[in-house]
């Protein structure tokens, strides 16, 4: 017999994906209803939620699965380098023979994956952030770099819940250029920017890196918030850099940590980038010439909001 719905059914509401609801004797079928989980898997227009299954279908995609069967001989690479020198390549190079943003320039389907993606977990993001955090944006602060932005969208939410906020985004020329060309570059609500985040940051009030820094070593994110810091005001009121990013086990919810420790493992097999603890953070932003920062976990989420002062 092959399967079935109602196995599908029994299989997704046993791996917490539905609820059975209890049926009467009379009712011939049963009833599901979504989970927590499974909400965030739908659009929910009336509640004013978008969903995050673009990220998911990134990230269950052939090209991290290959990547992630590299990872035994990465970590024989590493121990070979007895942690002096690491593996010359991150797993998903040795698998696809290019890096992961040369892979997302080559293959359009992943391309149009990676977009979808990115822009899907940015409406999420932005509209928690907006709705519960949203005096990070509103007091004193008149402008917003996206640094890294993308297509937009983070900005394009910040813009139309601010008014008064002028947005801009910083992207790589060839980001710009291809919004450019595909004249999608919006209603004009958000400016954008080519350039390179290592060399120049446009000032701002607030200096913002969602998904971002992640990427980067240490020493090259002490570089970029150097750069953030001439970008931001110091006359009052001063401004400040904001990044949405994981901080490691600041969080007492095991499955956050969970989610936490997972997006870590695939940052390091995709890019060899890391998700990093307070400690970690609070050193490069003292090392890049700041003074103070405030973290306020982002709720319901794997990531947290962190103010960085001069
Ligand atoms: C993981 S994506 C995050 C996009 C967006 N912030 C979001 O959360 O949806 C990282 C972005 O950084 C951009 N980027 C990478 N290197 C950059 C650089 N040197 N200067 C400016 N942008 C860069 C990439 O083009 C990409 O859009």
């Amino acid at each position: 017999m092959p399967l079935s719905h109602h196995d599908l059914l029994v299989l997704l509401s046993t791996s917490g994906i539905f609820i059975e609801e209890t049926t009467t004797k009379q009712e011939a079928e049963p009833r599901y209803h979504l989970t927590t989980a499974s909400r965030l898997l739908v659009d929910d227009p009336i509640g004013g939620r978008t969903c995050v299954s673009n990220l998911l279908t990134l990230c269950s995609s052939p090209f991290y699965f290959t990547a992630s069967q590299n990872l035994a001989e990465w970590l024989k690479e590493e121990d070979d380098g007895a942690g002096a020198t690491p593996a010359a390549r991150p797993p998903f190079e040795m698998a696809h023979g290019a890096g992961f943003y040369d892979v997302v320039r080559r293959d359009v389907a992943f391309g149009a994956c990676f977009d979808e993606a990115m822009a899907s977990d940015s409406r999420f993001v932005s509209e928690i952030v907006i709705r519960e955090y949203g005096e990070v944006f509103a007091d004193g602060v008149r402008s917003v770099v996206d640094v890294g932005g993308h297509n937009g969208t983070t900005a394009r939410a910040i813009a139309k819940a601010f008014p008064h906020v002028r947005c801009t985004v910083l992207e790589l020329p060839r980001v710009v250029g291809a919004m450019m060309a595909a004249e999608d570059d919006g209603d004009g609500a958000v400016e954008f920017v080519a350039g390179d985040m290592r060399e120049f940051i446009p000032p701002a009030d607030a200096v913002l890196f969602k998904c971002v820094l992640h990427k980067w070593s240490d020493e090259d994110c002490v570089q970029i918030l150097k750069r953030s810091k001439e970008a931001v005001s110091t006359r009052e009121p001063k401004g400040k850099v904001v990044i949405t990013e994981v901080v490691c086990q600041k969080t007492s919810n095991k499955q956050i940590l969970q989610a936490q420790l997972l997006m870590d493992l695939c940052m390091m097999v995709v890019l060899e980038g890391k998700e990093r603890t307070e400690e970690t953070w609070r050193k490069i932003f003292l090392d890049a010439g700041f003074t103070r920062y405030k973290i306020t976990p982002i709720s319901g989420t794997t990531r947290s909001l962190i103010e960085v002062f001069p």
